[in-house]
């Protein structure tokens, strides 16, 4: 079946530089790549209504947001198949079955689930869907024979558990499922980009985030007001670099050729931080040198999304299409599951038949 990507995003919100660094990015070289036979992208509205069932209309409104960021970031339709997660019922068929193969205790046990449950105050009184949104996740991923999940680290307890779904599913009823593998991001920087304040994750909530659909203005005035080290008061104090939002940011998008076209007066990023940590070099030089650089990726994006937001209409046709596309590959796997599990019944002529004689012997 080949190398197949599946990945996604909850539309709950627009995609910041945290999505971008930590797979959107990603997922544009890898869909550019060649190297991979299919490649599915998932609007994940079921899974947001697990956590947001009294705000669907946050969750409908961002579908499209979420589209716009994924375009404007270089995913081709041509390529790429968005889907929207509702709209593949399969999906939640697959669930219900695979919900068979996994224990409240493992699902109680995943380290995602576990800090989501804190962070939303769910202790007590978890939703059922919520908690089992790891079961829907697996099904999302075997439905399209993914190989591959390109996600954050934050989803690789997800990946654990579907592959355990996986091999549960396979020895009971025989090799049906592809067992898949999560692809991290390469850089240590981009595996959690942390807020412009320093948190640790950049969130909606905190305000802290830098949005890919900000303008310009915004992102500078985010980067001017960006945490650094709270220590280095004077410009010729001696500076952190680890814990310095900036240089944290700087180690995700700085590359060799920034210094050239932006800062010629450093021969790359060493050279940079060594200054900081001697003192002498100011926060502003070094705000400005990453505003320069953000804007640089980001102002490409910007303008393509300016396109894609004059017809609407045509996003969404687009977002039809692929979820057509997506339901026909789902279907085929729910085939094939239904037969491994023998709950083909119309299908089975072997079993029909067998009964049939069976109570023919006895009545005779
Ligand atoms: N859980 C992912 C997130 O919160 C979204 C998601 C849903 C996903 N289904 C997926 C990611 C399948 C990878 C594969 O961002």
């Amino acid at each position: 079946m080949g190398k197949i990507i599946l990945t996604g995003d909850r539309p709950t919100g627009r995609l910041h530089l945290g999505h971008y660094v930590g797979s959107l990015k990603r997922r544009v070289e890898l869909q550019n790549s060649g190297a991979f036979d299919k490649i599915y992208i998932m609007i994940a509205d079921a899974q947001a209504l697990t956590d947001n069932a009294d705000n669907p209309e946050k969750v409908r409104q961002h579908i499209l947001e979420v589209a716009l960021d994924y375009l404007s970031c270089g995913i081709d339709p041509a390529q790429s198949v968005i889907l929207i997660q509702s709209q593949i019922p399969e999906l939640c068929e697959l669930s219900f079955y695979y919900m068979n193969l996994v224990t409240v205790s493992r699902l109680q046990r995943n380290p995602t689930v576990k800090t989501e449950i804190k962070m939303r105050g769910f202790e007590g009184s978890i939703p059922v869907g919520f908690f089992t949104y790891p079961v829907s996740q697996a099904a999302d991923i075997t439905a399209f024979n993914a190989t591959t999940v390109p996600a954050g680290e934050d989803q690789e307890p997800m990946i654990e558990q579907t592959r355990e779904i996986v091999r549960r599913f396979n020895n009971i009823y025989g090799e049906t499922l592809v067992e898949p593998e999560i692809l991290l991001p390469d850089n240590a920087a981009c595996l959690r980009l942390p807020g412009t304040d320093g948190k640790a994750k950049m969130s909606k909530s905190l305000g802290n985030c830098i949005y890919l659909s900000d303008s310009a203005e915004e992102v500078s005035q985010r980067v001017k007001g960006m945490f650094t080290d709270p220590d280095h008061l004077r410009v010729s104090d001696p500076g952190k670099v680890e814990g310095n939002t900036v240089f944290t940011y700087l180690d995700a998008f700085c590359r060799p050729e920034h210094f050239a076209a932006f800062l010629p007066d450093y021969a790359n990023l060493e050279e940079l931080k060594t200054h900081y940590r001697r003192g002498g070099l100011g926060d502003m030089k070094v705000k400005r040198f990453l505003d320069a650089i953000l804007q640089e990726e980001l102002a490409p994006i910007r303008a393509r999304r300016h396109e894609y937001e004059k017809d609407i209409p045509a996003v969404y046709d687009m977002l039809k299409r692929g979820s057509e596309t997506a339901r026909e590959a789902a279907a085929a796997t729910l085939d094939r599951v239904r037969h491994a599990m023998r709950i083909d019944y119309f299908a089975d002529e072997q079993l029909i038949n067998a009964q049939a004689q069976a109570y023919n012997r006895k009545q005779s």
